[in-house]
């Protein structure tokens, strides 16, 4: 079974998720040994792990904490992303709420090994629950003199906020982040300058996702080589994968980075129900392009996924059956994108809804001759085009879609109906259910 428990090794033991628990189990250790580092030793622990962000770009961890300047007078900020809200991806939440104290360490540790004093837990306004767990767990932390002005009674101060979006998937990107953070709206901002440079009210900044940070605890116990063993050359450790969609047991599971979608599909999550079988599986969250029921051998890591044309990006596994119409299934995710848009970049924020609706068309039988054709040409026109990656992550799932499925796509507009019976076409709504709500 390619399953694999470095990261989620405690996880579901009773009272783990309280300071008691997790000290029981040996938690706090890891901040404890990389306390008795020098900081630059930490980064190059971190680099040795070959640990790749699981946020979405899958950059190296510690080659972007040495980005930041040496020798600079500003403040340095932690920023912990937790949007969470790409359709498909539901992990970080489980981190959060299984253990929420591993967050933490992984929290101060990084803060230890960048020279920050303030870290902010940037949390998808819906999640609610897990800010009331993570906050509980800081009190605590302090109440102990883990946090606070004495990191572990050492002579580093650090504090970590909480804080909730208001809801917009955009707020996810990085950049955007940081500007929701300082009061504004929500807008992706130009690199260069990256975060690392300037940041947070202008200061050096690392953000870093929950789950690349939860992981440091435990490369700091096991070391770096021995984390990177577990994974490929390029790409270190373990990774969480979030499974939604036609399987039978649907949920969160870490992998070791050689586990195919197949092995994920029917080893771990016990295949699809109802004799069916698999048509296709969205990878990584429903911006990455969907994989073909013949591409499920490939491994669901970031070389091998990129060596096809796709991505491993946050983890989202989507499995879809053939009964699900993928026209439907394109439409949802692309107005998804619509709905999210924040309007700043032109191809984005009139591509988006545009080609939502000549999805839509398709499905609803109203498409015209040369929308298939205009379809791939909006893509064309989005991709590479915007500030920042939203427009791409719009257009890379329709392009595969149509690329893959084009039979499907021309039988709609032949018969100029969905050719697939209700209420089957409709599984693609329940797939993103609460995802885009617009006209488009
Ligand atoms: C539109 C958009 C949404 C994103 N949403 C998230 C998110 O919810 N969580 C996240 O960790 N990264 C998200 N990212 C990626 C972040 O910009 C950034 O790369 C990541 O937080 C860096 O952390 P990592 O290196 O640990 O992966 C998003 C990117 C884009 C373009």
């Amino acid at each position: 079974m390619p399953l694999a428990n470095v990261l989620t090794n405690h996880w579901g033991e009773p009272g783990v998720d309280t300071l008691a628990g997790y000290q029981q189990r040996g938690g706090y250790g890891s901040l404890r040994k990389a306390l008795e580092l020098a900081p630059a030793q930490v980064v190059d622990e971190v680099k040795r792990s070959n640990l790749r962000g699981r946020g979405g770009a899958g950059f190296p961890t510690g080659l972007k904490w040495s980005f930041l300047p040496k020798d600079d007078p500003r403040p340095r900020y932690l920023c912990v992303n937790g949007d969470e809200s790409e359709p498909g991806t539901f992990k970080d939440r489980y981190c959060i709420e299984k253990s929420p104290h591993q967050l933490l360490e992984g929290i101060a540790i990084t803060a230890w090994a960048i020279g920050a004093h303030t870290a902010y837990v940037y949390l998808r306004g819906e999640l609610a629950t897990q800010a009331r767990i993570l906050e509980r767990a800081i009190d605590e932390a302090r109440e102990a003199g883990i946090l606070g002005p004495k990191l572990c009674g050492r002579d580093f101060a650090l504090e970590v906020h909480v804080h909730l979006g208001a809801g917009a998937y955009i707020c996810g990107e990085e950049t955007a982040l940081l500007e929701s953070l300082e009061g504004k709206k929500g807008w992706p901002r130009l690199k260069p300058p990256f975060p690392a440079v300037s940041g947070l009210f202008g200061c050096p900044t690392i953000v870093n996702n929950v789950e690349t940070l939860a992981t440091v605890p435990a490369i700091l116990a096991m070391g770096g080589e021995r984390y990177a063993a577990l994974g490929t050359e390029k790409s270190g450790g373990t990774r969480l994968v979030s499974v939604s969609g036609a399987v039978r047991k649907p949920g969160v599971y870490e992998i070791t980075l050689d586990t195919t979608f197949r092995q994920i599909v029917e080893e771990i999550c016990g295949g699809v129900p109802g004799g069916r079988k698999v048509k296709a599986v969205i990878p990584g969250g429903s911006s990455c392009p969907v994989l073909t029921a013949e591409q499920l051998d490939v491994a669901a890591e970031y070389e091998a996924l990129k060596a096809i044309g796709s991505m491993a990006g946050s983890g989202g596994v989507v499995v879809l059956d053939e009964s699900t119409c993928m026209v439907r299934v394109a439409w949802r995710i692309a107005r998804f994108y619509a709905e999210e848009s924040c309007g700043q970049c032109t191809p984005c924020r009139e591509g988006t809804p545009w080609m939502a609706r000549i999805l839509r068309h398709l499905e609803e039988g109203r498409a015209a001759e040369g929308d298939l054709a205009l379809l791939k040409g909006l893509t064309g026109s989005i991709l590479g085009r915007t500030l920042c990656p939203l427009g791409d992550a719009a257009a890379m799932p329709v392009r595969a879609f149509l690329d893959k499925f084009r039979a499907e796509f021309e039988a709609h507009l032949r018969e100029r109906r969905c050719p697939f019976p209700h209420p089957w076409g409709e599984q693609a709504d329940e797939l993103f259910a609460g995802a885009g709500r617009g006209e488009t």
